[in-house]
């Protein structure tokens, strides 16, 4: 995400956190599965932001060595705040990792990416030898889709045939995801642009349909993933 987004993310997560309670409890349950020595990738986005708080305490407290992977600058400027070090995915690979999901479906299938993060999310998760989606009870849904958009990571130079390929499928809307502060759209730390799209229907393929469009990065889709959903 841009840095205004970044910085204002950072702050939001101080103050006012959605179901705070619920992910608090759910952030302690994570913390208490950290080891000496673990190499562990860490999701963006308020729940993670609260794990990551936990983790830090249970660090000092046990005085353990941990090396976290970050998902997003913003992960990254948490960790080094609360004197966790971090390495690239380039140079380590997770033994485990969290996140959060902003939609959870009866098979554990997920909607990611309210954060614009999940690109980063979905090296992170695939790369880990074990996986914890932390969530709150307001993020289980019947149908992924039932309350967010799917997003989708496009480079700048695609996004007018990205739209073009995405309106074949059976979509309801595609909007631009604009900045906060509406002054422009929101740019990942890749560089690029996200589209939100509704789909009327989500398939088990919807995921890889939307990857196989030249200039799609990534989608925020989480279709099979050997996930296990921590919640309170
Ligand atoms: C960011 C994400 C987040 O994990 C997701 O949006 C959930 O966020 P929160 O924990 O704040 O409810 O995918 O890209």
């Amino acid at each position: 995400m841009g840095w205004k987004n970044r910085l204002a993310n950072e702050t939001q997560w101080t103050s006012e956190i959605s179901n705070r309670e619920a992910k608090e409890a759910v952030a302690k349950r994570v913390a208490a599965l950290v080891k000496d020595g673990d190499t562990i990738g860490v999701g963006s986005g308020s729940t993670s932001f609260l794990a990551i708080e936990q983790i830090a305490k249970v660090v000092k407290e046990k005085r353990l060595n941990i090396t976290a992977i970050p998902t997003s600058h913003e992960v990254a400027l948490s960790c080094a705040r609360l004197g966790l070090p971090t390495a690239s995915l380039s140079a380590a690979r997770p033994d485990w990792c969290f996140d959060g999901a902003d939609e959870v479906d009866p098979e554990f299938n997920l909607i990611k990416g309210r954060g614009g993060a999940m690109f980063a999310e979905k090296l992170v998760m695939a790369s880990s030898g074990k996986a914890y989606i932390l969530v709150d009870g307001s993020k289980f849904v019947e149908k992924l889709g039932a309350k967010f958009p799917v997003p989708v990571e496009v480079d700048p130079r695609a996004v007018h045939l990205v739209e073009t390929k995405v309106m074949e499928m059976d979509v309801n809307d595609i909007a631009l995801r604009m900045a906060v502060e509406k002054d422009g759209p929101v740019i990942t730390e890749a560089g690029n642009l996200i589209l939100d799209v509704t789909f009327n229907h989500i398939g088990m393929t919807t995921e890889q349909d939307l990857n196989a469009i030249p200039g799609v990065i990534e989608n925020g889709l989480f279709i099979n993933y050997p996930v296990e959903i921590m919640s309170v």
